[in-house]
């Protein structure tokens, strides 16, 4: 054999979607490399890499309705979308889906650009 071997990251079970039962943004998991984000009706997990050049993001500390980026301060909104550059994109979302219990299950090898937020499969709609 050769050639190297490209290490998946493992699915996450983050848990019971019911869990999250309001809009916000949580930082639960961002030792997994990414936010868990409840918005207007839609469960989503977007990555805490920046789109700019990779600068790790952060929840806001003086408005945690919003997300920024200590690498060359752009800010990102409740849904992950620029506010402020230069950033020119929003958050990367990832692979996500519901298990027969009601957990919300996200996989980080599945990566949907803005341009792919509407696919199915980047986001679970809750009530
Ligand atoms: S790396 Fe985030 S703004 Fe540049």
């Amino acid at each position: 054999m050769s050639g190297t071997a490209v290490e998946k990251a493992l699915p996450v079970d983050i848990g019971a979607v019911t869990k999250f039962a309001e809009d916000g943004i949580s930082e639960d998991f961002t030792d997994r490399d990414f936010f868990v984000i409840r918005h207007q009706g839609c469960l989503f997990a977007a990555s805490t890499v920046c789109p700019h050049m990779e600068n790790t993001l952060s929840r806001d500390p003086e408005d945690p309705t919003r997300i920024t980026c200590s690498g060359h301060g752009s800010v990102f909104d409740g849904e992950g979308v620029v506010m402020v550059g230069p950033a020119s994109t929003g958050l990367t979302r990832l692979g996500i889906t519901v298990n027969k219990d009601g957990h919300a299950i996200v996989d980080p090898n599945k990566q949907f650009t803005q341009d792919k937020w509407t696919d199915k499969g980047c986001y679970i709609e809750v009530e």
